[in-house]
């Protein structure tokens, strides 16, 4: 019953169609080629994992699919629409949800107080039951009056998702949501991930070092190196690529 009522429910996007599309993006930033026509898609309820060496551009695409920074060239659509013109905090509001490598939480505030800002920072507000319902999904169980900069890393991870998910948003976007956690930790996000996108039909992206976590919940997962995607498929074909290897013996040597 909370469930059903927490939230606006996913839109509809043209049938057979793909929820979230990326096509030839490229990237500079500081006068140097970050990204070279990448592109990629996804859809709901599907996984896709990304890897490749540290600097290979994972985040800078992520800021550029979320409208943080302005790719050079390519589109970005969302629900079949075009939305490469649209600032962040649009592509937020329609749905494009975004969490980041390091959990930043306001230092200044409480938990309670972390919750009411996001929950009025929606429009219509969301309601404290749209709250207990991303908490209890996430397993997110804290006094509401500590302050959030004395959460540890997974109960800062799971604060941030919950106000994330209370909107219900069609896709996540998630950078390295395993880092900084513990082996039993990263379970439980395991589990949570795939809630998310097999029960809630949620479309995710997700960045991740560890082939473990990705074995066990990505459908389909890119490969990027040096700003360009140089293989994709099952996990298992991709880590034989030939290219893939010689993008790791590189970076560790
Ligand atoms: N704001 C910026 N200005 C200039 N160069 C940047 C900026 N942000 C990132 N870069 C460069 O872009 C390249 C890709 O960085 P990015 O952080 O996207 O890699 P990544 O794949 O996410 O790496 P990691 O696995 O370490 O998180 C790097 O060479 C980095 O130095
Ligand atoms: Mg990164």
């Amino acid at each position: 019953m909370v469930i059903a009522s927490a939230g606006a429910a996913n839109s509809q996007h043209p049938p057979g169609g793909p929820l979230f599309t990326c096509k030839d993006i490229s990237l500079d930033l500081g006068g140097r080629e970050i990204l070279k026509e990448i592109s990629l898609q996804v859809a709901s309820g599907e996984v896709l994992g990304v890897i490749g060496p540290n600097g290979a551009g994972k985040t800078s695409l992520f800021e550029v699919l979320c409208g943080r920074f302005p790719a050079k060239s390519g589109t970005v659509t969302f629900k079949g629409q075009d939305v490469s013109a649209l600032p962040l905090y649009q592509r937020a509001r329609i749905g494009i949800g975004r969490t980041y490598q390091t959990p930043v939480v306001p230092d200044e505030l409480t938990v309670e107080e972390v919750f009411k800002a996001a929950r009025q920072a929606y429009k219509p507000y969301l309601n404290r039951w749209h709250v207990l319902w991303a908490m209890r999904l996430v397993r997110f169980s804290v006094d509401p009056d500590l302050p959030a900069a004395q959460l540890d890393t997974l109960d800062r991870r799971k604060l941030l998702l919950s106000c994330l998910i209370m909107r219900r948003p069609p896709l996540l976007l998630m950078d390295e949501p395993a880092a900084g956690l513990i082996n039993s930790e990263v379970d439980e996000f395991d589990d949570l991930i795939r809630i998310l996108a097999k029960e809630l039909n949620v479309a995710i992206v997700i960045v991740e070092h560890r082939i473990e976590l990705l074995d066990t919940i990505a459908d389909r997962v890119m490969v990027m190196d040096a700003g360009e995607k140089i293989s994709e498929g099952d996990l298992a074909m991709v880590l034989q690529d030939p290219r893939v290897r010689a993008a790791y013996f590189e970076d560790v040597h």
